[in-house]
């Protein structure tokens, strides 16, 4: 039967959706990229930039796709579709489902990583670490190795295909609702034993006083593809999610908790890691192994670190596992929908091509490390591509569409349902989401975006 002749499905409650919402938010970007681009960019200053961008892009963007697909009940495609005739537009839902491929791809050989370590951790490996640096070099013999790097990726890829496949939306429902709170209370355990340890006030420092000479142009980039990635904005995952949502919910609260919930496990994920990575001395800018380099070292020293160390890795699995579900499913919604493939059909042929586009990603650290485009790795270069670019470019077209093209009016009708409360007490929260979509989001995404390609520096170098 055609998707289209079965009546859509819809989450069985509002909780359903935001834990829905915030299993797909919440995953390697918030544990394991976080950490890092924080630590590779100076620390407080790109917190404190990075929250501002949330705050006034990422909440108005997120709003904005939860809706459109509310409205919709479509796919990215077919949301577009439905509400334009023009085909640049169409293009756009095309561009996200491309971007959801790509990262898809990369995404996976990190979640990967994640898999193997629950191995690792099982072992119980990490105890015979006679020197906090034989967690690095322990990581680089794992992920040096082609069969390993490769074999996690292809075991990664296949639990995303299978549940993908057996039907995701209860599946992720049931799964967030119990795995999102185990995973704060970890992160919190793991947080607590950081802070306690010796030297890692250091660490905290870095994380809270800002120093100001550390940001550039590029900080800003980085802060604004952390902000879109993080909350999985500006490829239509958020879009599709509001897509099985009731009219009866409230899209201001939703995004607004998914926000929050995002937010604070960064957080809590970066005290975690920055605390014990200057406790133990480590350099907080060594880039995507730092989670990897620093946990181990604190599971040794903590009280039951054996088991915590088993339960940390399977939760940050399930976290990225949670992600990776709903970027084969936007990709998935897309083929079943318009194209009118079957669903076991385009998880099987689209998963099996994602796996095979993360091949060269998973080379890229080892077989393919002198392999260079543009100056990046493979992998690199899949993640610059997306995070930098197509998701800001997303962003900012998904804002011009709904504050001047679908038209803010239809679009605040619409907001209204579900949230009538809201609009009781005085329309001001409504105004501001109206500026801030209409003119703040797209003119700085715009700004970030001609900086990120050398154009501003171009004018100023004229002055
Ligand atoms: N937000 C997820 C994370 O932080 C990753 C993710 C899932 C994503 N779906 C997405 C990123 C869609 C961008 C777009 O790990």
């Amino acid at each position: 039967m055609a998707a289209q002749d079965s009546p859509r499905e819809q989450w069985g409650s509002k909780l359903g959706f935001v834990l829905a919402a915030a299993g797909s938010a919440i995953g390697l970007g918030n544990i394991w990229a976080f950490p890092y681009v924080v630590g590779s960019n100076g620390g407080a200053a790109f917190i404190i930039i990075y929250l501002l961008c949330v705050a006034v892009i990422g909440l108005p963007v997120l709003l904005a796709e939860v809706l459109l697909g509310r409205t919709t009940q479509r796919n990215p495609v077919g949301t577009f579709k439905s509400l334009s005739k023009s085909k640049f537009w169409h293009s756009v839902g095309g561009m996200g489902i491309v971007a959801g491929f790509i990262i898809l791809s990369f995404y996976a050989v990190v979640a990967g990583w994640s898999f193997g370590y629950i191995i690792e951790a099982a072992r119980g490996v990490f105890f015979d670490f006679s020197n906090p640096s034989d967690a690095q070099i322990h990581f680089d013999s794992l992920t040096g190795n082609p069969l390993w790097i490769v074999g996690m990726l292809f075991v990664f890829m296949v639990i995303t295909m299978s549940i993908v496949l057996s039907g995701v939306r209860k599946g992720i429902e049931k799964g967030s609702k119990i795995m999102m709170p185990i995973l704060f209370v970890l992160l919190i355990a793991v947080m607590v034993r950081g802070i306690t340890m010796e030297g890692s006030s250091e660490g905290l420092k870095f994380l809270f006083y800002p120093d100001w000479s550390k940001i550039s142009g590029t900080t800003v980039l980085v802060a604004l593809g952390q902000a879109f990635f993080t909350l999985s904005l500006g490829m239509g995952a958020m879009l599709t999610y509001g897509s099985y949502m009731s009219k009866k919910d409230n899209v201001v609260s939703s995004s607004l908790e998914i926000v929050v919930l995002d937010t604070s496990i960064a957080l809590v994920a970066g005290v975690a890691i920055f605390s014990s990575v200057f406790a133990i001395g480590l350099d907080p800018a060594e880039g995507p192994g730092l989670i990897f380099h620093t946990l181990p070292n604190v599971f040794t020293r903590m009280a039951g670190g054996y088991i915590f160390s088993i339960l940390f890795f399977i939760l940050l699995f399930l976290a990225a596992l949670t992600s990776a579900m709903s970027l084969l499913e936007v990709v998935t919604a897309y083929f079943v929908d318009e194209l009118k493939w079957s669903r076991k059909k385009a998880v099987l042929i689209l998963g099996s091509f994602a796996l095979f586009l993360g091949i060269p990603s998973a080379l890229s650290f080892n077989l393919l490390t002198d392999f260079k485009l543009f100056g990046l790795t493979f992998f690199d270069l899949t993640f610059y591509i997306t995070f930098n670019i197509m998701l800001p470019l997303g962003g900012f077209l998904i804002s011009i569409f709904v504050a001047w093209i679908w038209g803010l009016d239809k679009a605040v009708v619409e907001l209204q349902k579900g949230a009538e409360s809201l609009f009781e007490k005085g329309s001001w929260r409504v105004n501001l989401w109206r500026i801030f979509l209409k003119f703040f989001a797209p003119v700085l995404i715009f700004l970030v975006l001609l900086n990120s390609i050398g154009v501003l520096d171009m004018i100023t170098d004229l002055f």
